[in-house]
């Protein structure tokens, strides 16, 4: 029998009055209000018929914003990150030789994954606002022989775009699987995955999907599962093994664990919407907005941290002036104006802003309004 309650954690907490934020950093950013709308619907059984249905339309329309016709395509209970893993879960072996293109903060990351699956790394890098060329990629799958190839499409630490055409058929040429980061650009920067010959790839929701955090998008195709069913043992981590997830994604519809249904929701108006919008012109809205953010900064004298080519649209880095406190400047734009944006992150801590237009955020107003108020309130934080 119990004796007697503990109280001391029992606290009068009011219900969460969360402020309002206009996110214009690296993500998340802003959840489109229809998707706010489909979160909030009344949760139904997982493995209801109505769901299992919208399950199947999830994943089409994920191929639709991939650009690819891969069965293995779906979105894993988890953020990013989770879908990072397991495109490294499922095709790395102990043993395997992964070669990864380190180019900013997500580079050191997939080193980090890969190196827990067992797999020898050979690491190529660039430094914080550069990109690959098809000869340094060339030259190391020469050199190291690998077994894969992981390379961050749009990086979001430093704001470069990498520059994909023809990496794919190095891969191929090479015999090497390709695992491509497509977090910062999913729905907003042009993706062509199965064009690219792309084997693997990964992205998260809270982005240029403009649904908030939560899943990570999963896809790889024929030769990525091949690599999958010639493994000698399981795949180490059985919650992100593709394999056993295929049986409640794929046909069979057999439960593997409750799926986050409302998440689900979520993405699939959020996908929608972007289908409702088409890719192009999405893809073209995202790219005019970020040339204006980037002709209105420079005009009022700050220089950008990427060379024009490699810009990505949905993240711009901007060199924080000499004698500007950049930390204090966004604590103020959050606290006074609600509105966050990034500071650098890794080697580009204390150097640049991350200004992040992406999915809804992505208007011409909102390049306004923070172009606006570094035009009025940077001066204020001069050391
Ligand atoms: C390029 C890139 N890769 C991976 C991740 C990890 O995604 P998450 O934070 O959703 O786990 C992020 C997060 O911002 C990212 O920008």
């Amino acid at each position: 029998m119990i004796q007697s309650i503990d109280n001391q954690h029992r606290k009068a907490f009011g219900p969460i009055d969360a402020p309002e934020r206009l996110l214009l950093g690296p993500g998340p950013s802003n959840a489109h209000p229809n998707v706010l709308n489909a979160l909030a619907l009344p949760p139904i059984g997982h493995l209801d018929p109505f769901y299992v249905n919208l399950m199947g339309e999830v994943q089409e329309l994920l191929r639709y914003a991939w650009q690819t016709s891969n069965r293995l395509t779906l979105p894993m209970s988890g953020t990013g990150s989770a879908a990072m893993e397991a495109t490294i879960a499922n095709v790395v072996e102990p043993g395997d030789t992964v070669l990864v293109a380190v180019k900013g903060y997500f580079g050191n990351r997939l080193v980090d994954m890969a190196g827990r699956y067992g797999a020898n790394i050979c690491t190529i890098e660039k430094n914080w606002g550069q990109a690959f060329s098809l000869n340094d990629i060339e030259d190391a799958l020469i050199k190291y022989k690998p077994n894969l190839l992981t390379i961050v499409h749009a990086e979001t630490s430093t704001g470069v775009c990498q520059p994909m055409e023809g990496i794919g058929d190095l891969c191929r040429k090479y015999d090497c699987l390709l695992l491509v980061d497509t977090v910062t650009s999913l729905g907003a920067v042009p993706l062509y995955l199965d064009e690219w010959k792309v084997d693997l790839a990964y992205s998260c929701s809270q982005k240029g999907l403009s649904c908030p955090p939560g899943l990570g998008p999963f896809t790889m195709n024929e030769r990525a599962e091949k690599k999958l069913s010639l493994r000698k043992g399981k795949v180490p981590n059985w919650y992100l093994d593709v394999s056993l997830l295929n049986k409640y994604w794929g046909s069979d519809r057999v439960y593997h664990h409750t799926a986050p249904v409302n998440m689900n929701f979520g993405i699939r108006e959020a996908l929608r919407l972007l289908a409702e919008e088409g890719l192009e012109k999405s893809w073209a809205r995202h790219r005019t907005n970020a040339e204006k953010l980037w002709t209105g900064l420079e005009e009022i004298g700050l220089t950008l941290h990427v060379e024009n080519d490699l810009r990505l649209p949905t993240l711009t880095t901007v060199k924080i002036p000499e004698g500007v406190d950049g930390k204090a400047f966004t604590l103020h734009l959050l606290n006074t104006y609600g509105v966050e944006v990034g500071v650098g992150l890794g080697d580009l801590a204390g150097k640049v802003w991350r200004i992040g237009l992406m999915g809804y955020n992505s208007t011409s107003q909102n390049v306004e309004k923070v172009l606006n108020l570094f035009d009025t309130e940077m001066s204020k934080f001069k050391k």
